[in-house]
């Protein structure tokens, strides 16, 4: 072998060497280098120091010297090569990666939805007042609904069109009842609805209990009405009843007028409307305002309806007229919850977009 080709062997092996140190992405990558190029046995260094044994006479002392000088590059790309990686993987630890400086990822909680907690609000404040809370079915007969709360045959309140009779659930209902009280049961076949307000309790409770009656019924309703800012086909109403001797429409209004204030704040105020109710009597529509901060001018929002329970209902459940009189008041639920958040329109409670109810 010449020097000449020593030497241009030698250059050729430094450059690559030097590319592939520097080109190493990790500890293996590198390795893999360090065998191709250092390795004791076949690596190229070595195999170019064979070839300066073949390098002859004067230029021998030339050969070795530029040999020796390659070796030197070659290690020293090497040596920074090895540096550089190790300090890679000092900052990036092997292993799933975990920052415990960072902060944590906090987990979404639901909640309750708004009515739920207007639900359970008005309970609470009703509660302080001493009313405690009944409950009675969805599906309902016509004697609960309609018939024991004086509303008659003939009453338009009882067309198919105004409320959601259920041809199915009452074939389910006859068998159920003919199963529970024997077929001979006075309300086999009778016809079943889902329950268009919860009045319905008034009576079950009175039916079951005698007077002094407090007490609250919270629930669903279903009215076949057509969805719009302020009607939902199904929607709750909060009903309260309270019979006793001597009550009075006096007693009612200051009810009315704390559970207001407390769910709504000190400056709501009250109002009643005359009205009619078959089952309450005298009737009135109760309205809440608040003053406009701006204008000054209060605007009257209807909640719903209230009364003097009526003769022919205490009548109808066992009690006696004459001694026992009582109040009764039903309230939209989703209306008080729009009053209190300021929104629109009740549907917002039933879409269940999440971005309106998270504000809550
Ligand atoms: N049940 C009536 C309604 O749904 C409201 C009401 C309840 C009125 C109690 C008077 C007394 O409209």
């Amino acid at each position: 072998m010449t020097l000449e080709a020593l030497t241009v062997e030698l250059d050729v092996l430094q450059i690559e060497a030097e590319k592939a140190f520097a080109g190493a992405a990790d500890a293996d990558a590198l390795e893999l280098a360090r065998v191709e190029y250092l390795g004791a046995k076949s690596g190229r260094l070595r195999s170019a120091q064979k070839g300066l044994g073949a390098v002859q006479g004067p230029d021998k002392p030339a050969a070795g010297k530029r040999f020796n000088a390659a070796k030197q590059a070659v290690e020293a790309a090497f040596t920074a090569a090895q540096a550089r990686i190790a300090s890679l993987t000092a900052a990036r630890p092997a292993g799933p990666m975990f920052d415990r400086t960072l902060p944590g990822i906090r987990p979404r909680v639901g909640h309750l939805h708004p009515l739920t907690q207007t639900i359970e609000e008005l309970k609470d404040i009703m509660g302080r007042l001493g009313f405690t809370v009944a409950s009675g079915p969805e599906i309902e007969d016509e004697w609960h609904n309609f018939e024991a709360l004086n509303i008659p045959a003939a009453h338009p309140a009882r067309d198919p069109l105004e409320n959601f009779y259920l041809t199915t659930a009452r074939h389910v209902g006859e068998s159920l009842r003919d199963s529970q009280r024997g077929s001979e049961s006075p309300d086999r076949g009778k016809p079943l609805l889902l329950r268009s307000q919860t009045s319905t309790v008034q009576i079950r409770v009175m039916e079951t209990q005698q007077p002094p009656v407090r007490i609250i019924s919270l629930g669903r309703v279903y009215r076949p009405d057509t969805a719009d800012a302020t009607h939902y086909p199904m929607f709750h109403q909060i009903e309260g009843l309270l019979v006793d001797r001597q009550v009075t429409m006096a007693d009612l209004k200051s009810v009315l007028r704390l559970f207001a204030s407390s769910f709504l704040g000190g400056d709501v105020h009250i109002r009643f409307r005359p009205s009619f109710f078959p089952f309450t009597e005298p009737s009135v529509e109760v309205d809440m305002s608040w003053h406009d901060t701006k204008t000054g001018a209060g605007r009257w929002i209807e909640m719903g309806g209230a009364g003097m329970v009526d003769p022919n209902v205490l009548r109808a459940v066992g009690y006696d007229p004459e001694v026992f009189s009582g109040f009764a008041f039903g309230l939209g639920v989703e209306r008080v919850c729009a009053r209190r958040h300021n929104v629109g329109d009740i549907r917002e409670f039933y879409r269940n977009d999440v971005r309106f109810l998270e504000q809550f």
